[in-house]
């Protein structure tokens, strides 16, 4: 049996299928590289050893889905494909729907016609919104959602909630993430942004390399420790591992399962800037400017229901995190552009 991974040739999905592929599972993947590279792919089999079954299309395609599900035996599927720009997603909101949540309609349809009864969705601690209490339990609030991206999220969460009443075979998994960083140890296969990064990490790993000039540090006048944002940054190989252990016990267990993916510990935008710059030994320059409208002053999770009922934790720490984005980030200033 095999397993179809959504969106596997971006930055979280790559990794996932590389630690999939590691436990000899068949894999088959369905990307329209929107926002990625194919390269990606050939890095992962550089790294494995092994091929993903590759499909260029995507999930708002019914005939792709349908030629995948005919062609090869799919048992579950790994859901990552979407948009998640912030920005452009106040900018373009239908494009967001359209893509987030009518794909993921398409897609559950499409699996429910093939008897394919497992789903493990990328959820994200958006969801929360600004938190009701901190560390994040699953059980807070969620759907305070402030831009498109957002609430496509939670959205696909009520849908696929709302699905495994309706089918009492399916099963659904939630994973809200916190903040994925940092690189496969290889140096091989991370993160690639299009165009000026949004994101802290990329942001600081440009600077460092000389692309970007100086960092711009959003906020000083928070209300944490050191006046900038706190924020629960998670490896990406962890969080990967993560997908294997939902899966694991997930697998045709139907019902609807959510789990946060974080470490538990906040640092700040300081705290990674001298992190990186101790890790590497490399300085990164910044300045301390407004806040950035949307953002919120602390995030980090509770992720203790992962720990008791997956048997998963995070086991890479913030020196491996900077470390390894720094390794991907020298190897390969250009990203997968070569
Ligand atoms: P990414 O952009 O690197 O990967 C998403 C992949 O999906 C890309 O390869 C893209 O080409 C593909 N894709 C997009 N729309 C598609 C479509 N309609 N059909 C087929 N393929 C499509 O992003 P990522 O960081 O790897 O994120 C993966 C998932 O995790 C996304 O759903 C994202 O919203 C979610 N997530 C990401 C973060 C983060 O900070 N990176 C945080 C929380 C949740
Ligand atoms: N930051 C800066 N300068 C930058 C970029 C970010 O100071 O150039 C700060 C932000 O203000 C924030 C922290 O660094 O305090 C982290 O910002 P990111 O943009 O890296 O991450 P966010 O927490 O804002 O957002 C991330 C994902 C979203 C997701 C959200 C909640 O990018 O997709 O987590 O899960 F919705």
């Amino acid at each position: 049996m095999a397993i179809l991974v959504t969106g596997g040739a971006g930055y979280i999905g790559s990794h996932t299928v590389v630690e999939l592929l590691n436990t000899n599972r068949d894999i088959v993947v369905l990307d329209n590289l929107s926002n990625s590279s194919e390269v990606s792919l050939e890095r992962v089999k550089k790294i494995t050893g092994k091929t993903a079954k590759f499909y260029q299309g995507d999930i708002l395609d019914r005939e792709i889905l349908r030629k995948i599900f005919a062609e090869n035996q799919i048992d579950s599927v790994i859901h990552f494909a979407g948009l998640k720009a912030v920005g452009e997603s106040v900018q373009k909101p239908l494009y967001y729907y359209q893509n987030n949540v009518t794909g993921s309609i398409v897609l559950v349809e499409e699996m429910l016609k093939a008897n394919v009864n497992t789903i493990v969705f990328s959820s994200s601690a958006t969801v929360y919104g600004d938190p009701a209490e901190i560390p994040i339990t699953e059980n807070c609030p969620v759907g305070g959602t402030t831009n498109p991206y957002g609430t496509s999220k939670y959205m696909v969460e009520r849908i696929l909630e709302d699905t495994t009443k309706a089918f009492p075979q399916f099963s659904a998994v939630v994973l809200r993430y916190f903040n994925p960083v940092g690189a496969h140890s290889s140096g091989l296969i991370g993160e690639d942004p299009n165009g000026i990064p949004n994101n802290l990490l990329p942001y600081i790993s440009q600077v460092a390399v000389g692309k970007l000039q100086q960092l711009s540090v959003f906020g000083s006048d928070y209300d944490t420790y050191d006046g900038t944002g706190v924020r629960d940054y998670i490896h990406v190989v962890d969080l990967a591992i993560g997908h294997l252990k939902a899966l694991e016990k997930h697998q045709d267990d139907a019902g609807f399962h959510i789990y946060n993916l974080g470490t538990g510990t906040g640092y700040s935008v300081l705290d990674m800037v001298k992190a990186f710059e101790q890790s590497n030994e490399i300085q990164v320059p910044y300045k301390l400017v407004d806040r950035r409208p949307g953002d919120i002053a602390t995030c980090y999770s509770n992720p203790k229901k992962a720990l008791e009922v997956l048997g998963w934790k995070t086991e890479r720490d913030l020196n491996q995190m900077m470390k390894d984005t720094w390794n991907w980030q020298k190897n390969n200033p250009n990203g997968y552009k070569g």
